[in-house]
């Protein structure tokens, strides 16, 4: 368990200094306590506590009802389970869109609240005075481009971003400006992998890939996704490293077996 107010091994810097030298950053999104401290054990260099809980925690469709509530809890559990990783936590939908005093307030509660060493926020160019006025107040912010969930209804689809050369323009725009605001590193969601290289090799700070190819400075999956614990969500990006839905059924369903066969408990297993 980490200290309060300690500073955790993996820093904004360390990951900066992971780009020049060619290192890649590996970063995965965790919800709870028992989860990020697996992660974390393994060696993981950033957890993000993602919205993406609003889907694979709380069941919702859009990652939209998630409140800061809501995310600073998770956020807590998260930071007490880890000793090494940088902790990113998403600022959630409605909670840095209205103006920018609104958006330093929602930082600010989450670095007081859960001890997390930064904050992620969706959108360029629009939402740069938010970005600014955080970063002003000394909190690191992780920029996000691309396919930003919290604009689905929007963009009406969860397909590629930025096919077309006037939105990649503007996804270059608005990573140079994120950079100039001073953000420490950029996520870059499902875009092409042309788009995402050129990207990454005109920013010196990290650009952290998910559906954006190899060429990015890091890759982030979705831990449910990538452990197979959810197995109805399978995009050409997701590589799945276990089963765990399989696991987890045919376990439970062992259970359910042996306490209806009145095999569980056996003597060895009471008092
Ligand atoms: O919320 C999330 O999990 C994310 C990642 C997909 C980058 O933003």
């Amino acid at each position: 368990m980490s200290v309060a107010g300690a500073v955790r091994a993996v820093t904004t810097l360390r990951l900066t200094e992971m780009k020049q030298r060619g290192e890649k950053i590996a970063m995965l999104t965790s919800y709870d306590y028992s989860t990020a401290k697996i992660v974390d054990a393994a060696g993981i260099d950033v957890i993000l506590v993602g919205d993406s809980a609003a889907n694979v925690m709380a069941g919702y469709e859009t990652t939209l009802p998630i409140t800061l509530d809501m995310m600073i809890y998770h956020a807590r559990s998260v930071v007490r389970g880890v000793n090494r990783a940088l902790v990113v936590v998403d600022l959630p939908f409605g909670t840095y869109q209205g103006n920018s005093k609104v958006a330093l307030d929602s930082a600010i509660r989450i670095m007081k609240e859960t001890e997390a060493d930064a904050v992620k926020i969706e959108g360029g160019e629009e939402i740069l005075e938010s970005v600014q006025r955080i970063i002003s107040a000394g909190i690191p912010v992780m920029g996000h481009l691309g396919l930003t969930p919290q604009s689905i209804h929007k963009f009406g689809t969860y397909s590629v971003r930025a096919k077309e050369e006037a939105e990649a323009e503007k996804l270059i725009h608005d990573a140079r400006l994120l950079q100039e605001a001073g953000c420490f590193a950029v996520v870059l969601e499902k875009i092409p992998a042309t788009l995402a290289k050129r990207v990454t090799e005109e920013l010196s700070i990290p650009t952290i890939g998910i559906g954006a190819g190899g060429a990015t400075d890091g890759q982030v999956l979705v831990v449910h996704d990538m452990l197979g614990i959810t197995n109805d969500f399978s995009p050409r990006f997701l590589r799945r490293y276990a089963d765990l839905h399989g696991v987890m059924s045919e376990a439970i369903s062992n259970y359910v077996s042996d306490v209806k066969a009145k095999d569980f408990p056996n003597e060895k297993e009471q008092y």
